[in-house]
């Protein structure tokens, strides 16, 4: 194993998140062919935590950490890890000794991230329609920051908070730049429910000034997920800017410019032009017009990633349940499916589904499915045409959004996640009954 380590870690090391030859990021082979992740063989982890099984690379989110903080750091910039893309106790325990800071959208998040040891000045309470509860944890300081999503939010809070401690707030405007992704996950323009625009500034304005107990540390703006261009990521920080020039003329100076995540992730082999380059992303959004904390002239920038930091650590494996011959091609169901990862059916994201022994046997057109009650179609792929029942797939990154995602639907369990690390694997989640 050690050898094979060796070769992981300079493999992992060159490539970054690079595809090689249909290969994920992080995946490798051994010499029959076997795949391995974190340097042990899927069908190890498959017989030991039975499947769904998703697997966590911790070498992959430590290089996407890295990735993020050796673009920022020099910049003074904050990093946010959004916590909705994944989370669970481990996990926060092991960013928290990272530095980022985390961005949590409910009381459940909050509660995650202070028990994987989170202070309250390294967290952000969002959501697009809060809860009392989720005010009244602002109010009590469990969050260093929360960010109000309207006018609503910001009248509750302010009477919530009247004549108590200070509540740093920031506002959430709706920039209203044109990005170019699914419209699910595009969450500015005309179409979006989240922020504020432009015509309810003067009211936001106006309740801030009115109470003392809100404390105006910025403004925010997340413009969606899976951004592949920069100049549009650059377009909502440049939307930004302005607004914090609207509202310095009131008087309320922003410390901090909130731009989101949305750092899009290559999921597709055949696309290499969806390949971000994150620290151009960050240079464009950035233009070196940055504040820093011992030195605050201008805002400080801060991002939020959530799908760049996870994405490419996960994997999941499936084990095959019935194979289909069809005349085009082959059907393949498999043991999990919209119910552990609803990203396909939702909006149609792709993941690149191989085999976890390849061989030499010829590929065939195959459509692989999971087993819900619906056409849960997971992806067409070319697999070995002698794939039977039993066989294991693996479906690649499903770090992001497939866990956090997933629900009880036809009542089938909720997936193991378990932890891979230099040869050592640890469970992170139990699979529910
Ligand atoms: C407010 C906010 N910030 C950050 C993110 C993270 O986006 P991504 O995972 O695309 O980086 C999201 C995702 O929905 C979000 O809603």
């Amino acid at each position: 194993m050690q050898e094979e380590w060796a070769e992981y870690y300079a493999h992992t090391r060159s490539t970054m998140f690079s595809w090689n030859n249909g290969s994920a990021p992080g995946h490798l082979r051994d010499a029959v062919g076997r795949l391995l992740l974190g340097g042990i063989r899927a069908d190890v982890l498959a017989s030991a935590y039975g499947t769904p099984l998703v697997v966590m690379d911790i070498a992959m989110i430590q290089r996407a950490i890295d990735m993020f903080q050796s673009s920022c750091d020099p910049l003074g910039l904050r990093i946010s890890y959004a916590a909705k893309a994944f989370l669970c106790a481990e996990f926060a325990r092991l960013l928290s000794g990272s530095g980022l800071a985390m961005d949590v959208c409910s009381l459940g998040e909050l509660r995650v991230a202070e028990s994987g040891g989170f202070r309250p000045e390294r967290l952000t309470l969002h959501g697009a329609g809060k809860t009392d509860g989720e005010l009244e944890a602002a109010v009590a300081g469990r969050a260093g920051r929360i960010v109000l999503d309207g006018l609503s939010d910001l009248r509750r809070l302010a009477e919530l908070a009247k004549g108590g401690r200070a509540v740093s707030i920031i506002l959430r405007l709706n920039t209203g730049v044109s990005i170019d992704t699914h419209s699910h996950v595009r969450t500015v323009g005309g179409d979006a429910k989240f922020g504020l625009v432009p015509g309810e500034e003067p009211d936001a304005i106006a309740a801030i000034q009115n109470e003392p107990a809100l404390k105006f540390a910025g403004l925010h703006a997340h413009a969606g997920s899976q951004i592949f261009d920069c100049a549009s990521l650059a377009a909502n920080v440049a939307q930004l800017r302005a607004a914090a020039d609207r509202f310095a003329a009131h008087g309320l100076i922003c410390r901090t410019l909130i731009a989101g995540g949305g750092f899009g992730v290559q999921s597709d082999p055949r696309r290499p032009q969806d390949a971000l380059d994150i620290g151009a992303a960050i240079a464009a959004c950035t233009d070196n017009a940055v504040g820093s904390e011992s030195a605050p002239a201008l805002p400080i920038i801060e991002f939020e990633p959530g799908r760049a930091i996870v994405a490419h650590a996960g994997t999941t494996l499936y084990e095959i349940l019935a194979v289909k011959w069809r005349p085009s091609r082959n059907v393949v169901i498999v043991d999990g499916g919209m119910a552990d990862n609803p990203r396909p059916a939702m909006y149609g994201a792709y993941h690149h589904v191989v085999p976890a022994v390849e061989t030499s046997e010829a590929l065939r057109a195959t459509r692989v499915f999971g087993r819900a009650c619906e056409q849960d179609f997971i992806a067409d792929s070319m697999l070995p045409r002698n794939l039977e029942r039993g066989d294991l797939l693996a479906v690649c990154t499903t770090g992001a959004y497939t866990h956090s995602m997933s629900s009880r639907y036809n009542r089938f369990p909720s997936p193991t996640v378990v932890a891979v690390h230099e040869g050592t694997h640890a469970m992170w989640i139990p699979a529910s009954d």
